[in-house]
């Protein structure tokens, strides 16, 4: 496939980029520098005109930029953009803050939930509510670690994967980047969990 991942140069971006090439896909790396990626394409994915250029003959879109207000930001964009460009698929590398305990009881709305992924955890909420929300122009994925950890660590291939908002039951609260990064792959190539949201875990 060609895949564009957006957001390539960061933590999970450049893990999902290796990954992908490890498997044998043509990969575009974008991010605002992507210039130290081999083959890398500068461009700012709120910059509708630009982004829109760079994605345009792609089979997928991976999307990995942070922060409260970029990542729904993102999404909107994408959301306008791909339809408009044929690129159906896109994969969302979200959070995992809005997992539910418990039917309608949100990790992140918990007074337990770290302080420090707050605002990050309520945007990626935000985020999956807008691909909720939209249309059936896109075959959108929105990929959620577990609640709160997702660490540096092996490749262990040892992952399970399933949809909906629970997270795995039985998981432990953590999964590699590395091993989310393959669990990303595997849905692209399987074309699975379309329109839906799932997770990865032990
Ligand atoms: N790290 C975690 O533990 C964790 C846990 C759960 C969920 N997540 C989610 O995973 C996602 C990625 O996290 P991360 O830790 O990998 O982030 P990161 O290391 O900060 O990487 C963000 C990437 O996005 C690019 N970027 C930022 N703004 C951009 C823009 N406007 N246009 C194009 N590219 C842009 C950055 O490069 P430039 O600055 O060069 O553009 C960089 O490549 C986030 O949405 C986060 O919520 C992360």
């Amino acid at each position: 496939m060609k895949i564009a991942i957006v957001g390539a140069s960061g933590h999970i971006g450049s893990a999902v980029v290796r990954e992908a090439r490890d498997r044998g896909h043509e990969v575009t790396p974008v991010a605002r520098d992507a210039s130290s990626l081999g083959n890398g394409v500068d461009a700012d994915v709120l910059d509708r005109g630009s982004i829109a250029g760079v994605l345009t003959g792609h089979d997928a879109v991976v999307l990995a930029v942070k922060g409260p207000e970029t990542v729904p930001a993102a999404v909107r964009t994408l959301i306008d953009v791909l339809p408009g460009i044929g690129v159906r698929r896109l994969l969302v590398v979200g959070g995992g803050g809005s997992l539910e305990q418990a039917p309608g009881r949100r990790f992140v709305d918990s007074p337990n939930f770290p302080k420090e992924y707050l605002a990050e955890a309520r945007a990626q909420g935000e985020a999956l509510d807008l691909l909720r929300a939209q249309g059936g122009a896109l075959d959108w994925s929105y990929a959620s670690p577990p609640p709160v950890h997702l660490v540096d660590g092996e490749r262990t291939g040892a992952y399970r994967v399933k949809a909906g908002d629970a997270p795995i039951s039985g998981a432990d609260t953590r999964i590699t980047i590395p091993d989310f990064a393959a669990a990303l792959l595997d849905t692209l190539e399987e074309g699975s969990f379309v329109r839906e949201r799932f997770t990865a875990g032990y």
